[in-house]
């Protein structure tokens, strides 16, 4: 049984800034393509989406329409090519390699392939998610990755290399990873696909108790219908454009979309 961590405000943490209405991500046209000339394909196509603190927020959709670039988006790991994608009051379109950085410091994600270094154990991996924090020693830190560890269910794990453990231990390194960053915001792909049932449930309850207790928002791509109930809010997507935000507001039908910035000129 995972235990829920006491993630109290006393810890230091990362001051972001944060964009007018109190939201942390705020989406606006957003478009974006892979590749050129004619080999150039749309694969975000004029998102509008706000996610506010403390909202959990899932994305569904068939495989193939844009969720992990959406991430990608959201988590300054790409560049922006057109729209505006606010995070903490950034403005990725146009930032630099440094605010892009800095901006991930407060940024947890959770990615599918789990990106473990393979040379360090499953407690130093952890242990480099709470290096983000500024100012813990070297004695909290340590203490603050083992009871991560301890609430993803890996107490007995702590000095294991990834190599040595299986697909779904790797997966909950690397939430305890993101988790003990403590970040402001999670971006999490498909967290529970390794994950059996019941511990998925525990994983997304974790998650919803650091989006309640942190007031951290949670922006999670999901395919798994049994976490639908933890959302707050659940958009779905359809080839690259969002077809339910979930905030009641009705989308315009794929085909009856505006034409908007460079995608509109190839058509
Ligand atoms: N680096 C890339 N270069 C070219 N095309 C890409 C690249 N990454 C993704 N794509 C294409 O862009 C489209 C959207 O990919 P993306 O990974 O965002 O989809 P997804 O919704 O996350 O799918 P899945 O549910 O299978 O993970 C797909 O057609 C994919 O093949
Ligand atoms: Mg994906």
């Amino acid at each position: 049984m995972l235990s829920t961590l006491n993630t109290t405000a006393d810890t230091p943490g990362h001051d972001p800034g944060s964009i007018a209405g109190g939201a942390c991500v705020q989406l606006r046209g957003l478009n974006h393509w892979y590749g050129s000339g004619t080999n150039r394909r749309q694969v975000i196509q004029g998102v509008d989406l706000t996610i506010n603190p403390g909202e959990v927020v899932l994305l569904t959709g068939p495989s193939g329409c844009g969720k992990t670039t959406l991430l990608t988006l959201v988590g300054a790991l790409r560049q922006v090519m057109a729209g505006s994608v606010q995070v903490f009051g950034v403005e990725l379109n146009g930032s630099s390699r440094g605010e892009r950085q800095h901006l991930r410091r407060s940024i947890g994600m959770i990615f599918q392939g789990h990106n473990l270094l393979r040379c360090l154990s499953a407690e130093q991996n952890v242990q480099m998610g709470a290096d983000l924090l500024p100012d813990l020693s070297y004695r909290a830190r340590r203490d603050l990755a083992r009871q991560w560890l301890r609430a993803v269910g890996l107490d007995d794990h702590l000095g294991k290399l990834p190599h040595d453990l299986s697909g779904g231990q790797k997966q909950r390194v690397a939430i305890a990873r993101a988790l003990a960053a403590q970040p402001r915001l999670l971006l999490a792909d498909e967290p529970t696909a390794a994950l059996d049932s019941r511990t998925g449930r525990e994983v997304v309850d974790l998650l919803k108790g650091l989006a309640r207790n942190q007031a951290c928002a949670v922006l999670m791509v999901t395919h798994d219908p049994r976490i639908l109930d933890i959302a707050d809010r659940v958009v779905r997507m359809e080839d690259g454009r969002l077809i339910d935000r979930g905030d009641g507001e009705r989308l315009w039908g794929a085909d009856r979309l505006p034409d908007r910035g460079p995608d509109a000129i190839e058509g």
